[in-house]
């Protein structure tokens, strides 16, 4: 196997080109997620929270809930009615939001309290949804329960097989340095493993969101990873490298 730095002019320039590109096409990649996920707790960078909202969703609340506070004061109620009130309209969120449960319960709130604003006519008129039926009702209270399967599915696809073959090729590049043979061994697979722990985390933290460090440790290992056997292969090739990464004798 030849390594890189006895690769001929042409051979150099062809990996070059693919090293540039994929590690800008890997940094955009970070960036998207980046994008994507930062903030979605309120706080800059990806956060466990991120990826929790991102798989999990937050179930904790809904439309309904987040502005009930501001309702309740909208309508009047007096401050020592709202636990009794926010109670009742959790366990129906949180426990299959039925029918029967919103005929009992929910319906006797939104007419005593909401019905004034809420109403079809109403609503036309002050530009907020209607609250009068159970199907209205419903969809004030949806909670977000993160990306789909389906989504997780689409993503796996298009992430597993073109990052796959990205790392494929820089492990293919890397193992033609002159780096230690352990180094290499590692590093060619770590971005492999990286990626099945992310993949495997987007599901798991569906599930449970105590999951999902998976997501930030897998994704910290692959493309960070791959990219650095790539920043490895270029520097081998034209430079060299440092002297304590390199195995005597293969240089
Ligand atoms: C005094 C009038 C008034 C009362 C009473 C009232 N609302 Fe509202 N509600 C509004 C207005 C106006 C909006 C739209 C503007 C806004 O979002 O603040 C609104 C918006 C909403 C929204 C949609 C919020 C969004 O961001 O899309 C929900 C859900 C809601 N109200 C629920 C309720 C519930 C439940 C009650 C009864 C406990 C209630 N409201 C009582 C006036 C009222």
């Amino acid at each position: 196997m030849r390594p890189l730095h006895q690769m001929s002019l042409p051979e150099k320039l062809l990996h070059t080109g693919f090293i540039i590109l994929a590690c800008f096409g890997m940094l955009s990649a970070e960036l998207y997620l980046f994008v994507t996920h930062t903030g979605l707790d309120g706080k800059s960078g990806v956060t466990v929270k991120d990826i929790q909202i991102s798989y999990y969703g937050d179930r904790s609340s809904s439309k309904i809930q987040s502005v009930l506070p501001t309702m309740l004061t909208n309508a009047g109620v007096d401050k020592a009615q709202w636990p009794a009130i926010e109670k009742t309209i959790d366990h129906w969120v949180q426990n299959g939001q039925t029918e029967a449960e919103y005929t009992a319960k929910i319906k006797p709130i939104v007419d005593a309290h909401c019905m004034m604003c809420h109403s079809v006519a109403m609503s036309k008129q002050l530009h907020n949804p209607p609250l009068a039926t159970y199907n209205d009702l419903k969809k004030v209270a949806q909670i977000n329960t993160g990306m789909t399967i389906n989504q997780m599915l689409m993503g796996g696809m298009v992430h597993l097989t073109m990052l796959g073959v990205i790392f494929w090729i820089a492990g293919w590049l890397f193992v033609r340095t002159r780096v230690t043979a352990g180094l290499k061994g590692l590093l060619v697979i770590v971005p492999f493993l990286g990626m099945l722990l992310d993949f495997s985390g987007w599901f798991a933290t569906h599930y449970n969101p105590a999951f999902a460090w998976m997501v930030l440790i897998g994704g910290a290992l692959s493309c960070p990873i791959a990219a650095l056997e790539l920043v490895g292969a270029f520097f081998d090739m034209w430079v060299g490298l440092p002297g304590f990464l390199s195995s005597k004798s293969a240089s």
